[in-house]
């Protein structure tokens, strides 16, 4: 008698995170043992309601890296970085942070069973992020002194210790973040005309441009020279995917604006605390990314920032953090001042949660801004008639 066969199986479509989902255009082997979260994969949000509200027939989405594992785009970098560390026999990490790649550094260390040591500005980060670092059990090291400061102790001490470093710099971070490209360019069918984000030391703005160049081009040779990861020679080109490229777009807090001033800025401020950055790292990356994709750099105040965090919310159900909030703040000054066509397609990065920050939203919530009223909250006595007049006094 013949044995029962097993149901045929079907080709798994479980999402596994974006090594698996790019190995073919990314550094990494079959041998390679993935430190995965599932990040990525994140969803492009059309705008409805807020360009009707500034008036103008724009094509405007966010991609929501706030959805990420650890709640920030850093975990697209974070997979690959720790994936290669703990490939290449590292038992610890290390990074400078002002709150985002210290999370997620913390997370993807923990999930490879090494030792994660984080160095953030004191009293200078958001307070989601500190309780990230502190749960997932990273060793942190308050600095007196600010993320700039932290980056170069980082650099420093990763000569004189066995510690790999997971900030930006190392260039496998930029190979995973490229990813938020080529999954735009799915979801779109094609590049954006314009790209937004907001930047701190340009990475994020560096690697989204080399994964827009790698889908654009049908070789790999001199793809772009903001991407020193094959010196020149890109074997991640799989044959064109869409034909056009985004003019890139970065937006930087004013008084945390080294590429708008022509200079680093040794005393970096802004609400926007995950831009609080003077001393870019990708300085000479991203000013490359600008003159060959055609676009450019420019500021915005913290009160803009606050204005449009909050409009993404009121209006889109959108929660992102003051800094990702840049990246709208930024688009709204540009569409105002005639540098956006009407009719163009915009994707803005929405980096972070707003809830990572709680501390700044329930502040700026005290107030009105703009045509955006003060957060509704009032303090009851527990009976129907005090709920049922203050839903009436609302109405
Ligand atoms: N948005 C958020 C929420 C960030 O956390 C960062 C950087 C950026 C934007 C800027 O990205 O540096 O690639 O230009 N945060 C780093 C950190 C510095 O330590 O978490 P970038």
């Amino acid at each position: 008698m013949s044995q029962a066969q097993p149901p045929a199986q079907r080709p798994s479509q479980r999402y596994d995170g974006l090594i698996d989902r790019y190995r073919d255009r990314l550094p990494v082997s079959d041998t390679t043992p993935i430190i995965s979260l599932g990040e990525g994969n994140t969803p492009l949000i059309r705008l409805n309601n807020i360009p009707r509200v500034l008036g103008c027939s724009l094509d405007i989405y966010v991609k929501y890296e706030g959805l990420n594992p650890t709640g920030s785009f850093k975990d697209r970098g974070m997979t690959m970085a720790v994936t290669k560390a703990v490939e290449a026999g590292s038992k610890a990490v290390i990074c400078a942070s002002t709150g985002n790649t210290s999370a997620s550094a913390a997370a993807y260390a923990a999930r490879a069973g090494i030792t994660a040591f984080v160095l953030i500005p004191d009293g200078k980060i958001a307070m989601g992020k500190l309780a990230q670092a502190m749960m997932y059990g990273a060793t942190t090291l308050q600095i007196r002194g600010n993320f700039d400061d932290g980056m170069r102790l980082v650099k420093e001490v990763a000569d004189h210790a066995p510690v790999t470093i997971v900030n930006s710099v190392n260039p496998f971070r930029l190979q995973g973040q490229k990813t938020a490209a080529f999954e735009i360019i799915e979801e779109l069918g094609r590049a954006p005309d314009y790209h937004c984000l907001p930047v701190g030391n340009a990475g994020n703005i560096t690697a989204h441009w080399i994964g827009y160049c790698e889908s654009s081009a049908s070789h790999g040779d001199n793809l772009t020279e903001s991407c020193a990861f094959c010196e020149g020679n890109c074997k991640f080109v799989k044959g064109a995917v869409c034909s056009n490229r985004p003019k890139m777009v970065g937006y930087q807090a004013s008084g945390s604006a080294p590429f708008i001033r022509g200079a680093m800025v040794d005393q970096p401020e802004t609400v926007a605390t995950a831009i609080r950055i003077g001393h870019p790292q990708s300085w000479d990356r991203a000013w490359k990314v600008m003159s060959e994709s055609g676009g450019w750099f420019a500021e915005v105040t913290d009160t803009e920032i606050l204005a449009a965090q909050r409009m993404l919310t009121m209006y889109e159900g959108i929660f992102c953090e003051p800094a990702s909030a840049a990246s709208l703040a930024g688009l709204i000054n540009d569409i105002k001042a005639g540098k956006i066509p009407e009719g163009s397609s915009v994707v803005l990065t929405l980096t972070g949660n707003g809830m990572k920050d709680p501390d700044t939203a329930i502040a700026q919530c005290q107030s009105a801004q703009g045509d955006v009223e003060k957060a509704r909250m009032l303090t009851i006595d527990a009976n129907l008639d005090s709920v049922r007049s203050a839903i009436l006094g609302f109405m």
